[in-house]
């Protein structure tokens, strides 16, 4: 079963064919972090006519890069939500032209739950459930236990802020660039995570819930009432101890989210994954971790045309765009 998959949630235009849910045959991912970095963030309106340009040439690039002809297409997926509206709406109609043009049927995907996947997608060993699901990603955070590869149950979420948002937003007061998550890792490396005692949020009588707004104001206070400290070294104290403290944050609630059910291994999704330190954190958890490729941890097309394997194909009328996950898109079995 070959599908071709369409992301284009936020600023990646991204297609990709693969075969069974797992083999990529061809995997295309045009960025637009530069464009957007000197905004501070994503331009929702730029972004959306950055994937028209780019969404048909990638398509014909896929094609030629897989050998495969349309007739050798089976289906095509797309993601459907959660991301940007506008952003959205060119890949989903992208999708549905192609679909309606070369007579495939078409599945929507949820673009966080394909974060997800792509732990799975990326590692050849017998997938274990009922399993913790991480997402970490730009636009979402939160803690789902995973019954099977299509069933969600989300347990813990952020009531604020994303933990990539508040990356890129402590980057943007460091006076880094856009992505500020890789910036901020690379700081950190070299500066003291025991210097500055930042503490991400705790939400009472849910102890399960994110809150990373608190953290960025604590930085930017601190920053107003001390601005040497934005000196080379003051700079990389500052990204090392946020670093540390969001990531604490989320390994222990993390943790104890593990323990509300007999859960037999972690999978972890989303952009902040490619974190070293995040990874080398959660290493030492007592189960056994799934994390992606660094290939499918960024927005990509292969998790959305891996996962849509696993879907039932939908009417084309059916699939709109959702800007915002809910638990009816997310925690329900597909
Ligand atoms: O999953 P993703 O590509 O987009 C969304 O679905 O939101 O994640 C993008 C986020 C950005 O906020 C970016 O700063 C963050 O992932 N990110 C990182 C790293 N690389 C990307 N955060 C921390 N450390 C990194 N190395
Ligand atoms: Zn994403």
């Amino acid at each position: 079963m070959n599908i071709l998959g369409i992301e284009s949630t936020c600023d990646e235009t991204s297609v990709a064919i693969v075969a069974d849910g797992k083999k990529i045959l061809a995997h295309l991912i045009s960025s637009q972090a530069k464009v957007h970095s000197i905004y501070g963030g994503v331009f929702p309106e730029i972004a959306s006519r950055y994937h028209i340009d780019r969404l048909l040439p990638l398509v014909e690039c896929a094609m030629k890069e897989s050998g495969l002809t349309k007739e050798e297409i089976d289906q095509i997926a797309v993601a459907e939500g959660p991301g940007l509206m506008g952003s959205l709406l060119m890949g989903i109609t992208a999708a549905k032209t192609l679909a309606f043009a070369w007579d495939k049927p078409l599945v929507g995907v949820n673009h966080v739950k394909a974060h997800l996947y792509a732990a799975m997608m990326g590692n050849n060993t017998p997938l274990l459930f009922p399993a913790l699901g991480v997402v970490l990603s730009g636009g979402h955070t939160f803690l789902a236990k995973v019954s099977s590869v299509t069933s969600y149950e989300i347990i813990g979420t952020t009531v604020d802020d994303a933990i990539g948002e508040a990356f890129d937003k402590v980057a943007s007061l460091l006076s880094l660039p856009y992505p500020g998550g890789p910036e901020i890792e690379k700081l950190a490396k070299e500066g003291d995570p025991n210097r500055f005692s930042f503490k991400a949020g705790q939400i009472k009588k849910r102890p399960l819930d994110f809150s990373f707004s608190g953290i960025k104001t604590n930085v930017s206070y601190m920053l107003q009432q001390n601005p040497s400290l934005l000196n080379p070294q003051g700079k990389k104290d500052i990204a090392a101890s946020f670093q540390k403290a969001a990531f604490v944050d989320v390994l222990k609630k993390a943790l104890k989210a593990a323990k509300t059910f007999p859960c037999r291994a972690i999978y972890m999704g989303g952009g902040v994954t490619c974190n070293e330190e995040l990874k080398r954190l959660f290493n030492e958890c007592p189960f056994p971790l799934f994390t992606p490729p660094k290939e499918l941890s960024l927005d990509n097309g292969a998790m959305i045309a891996g996962y849509a394997f696993y879907l039932k194909e939908r009417d084309l009328h059916s699939i709109t765009p959702f800007p915002r996950i809910s638990s009816e898109n997310f925690s329900c079995s597909e």
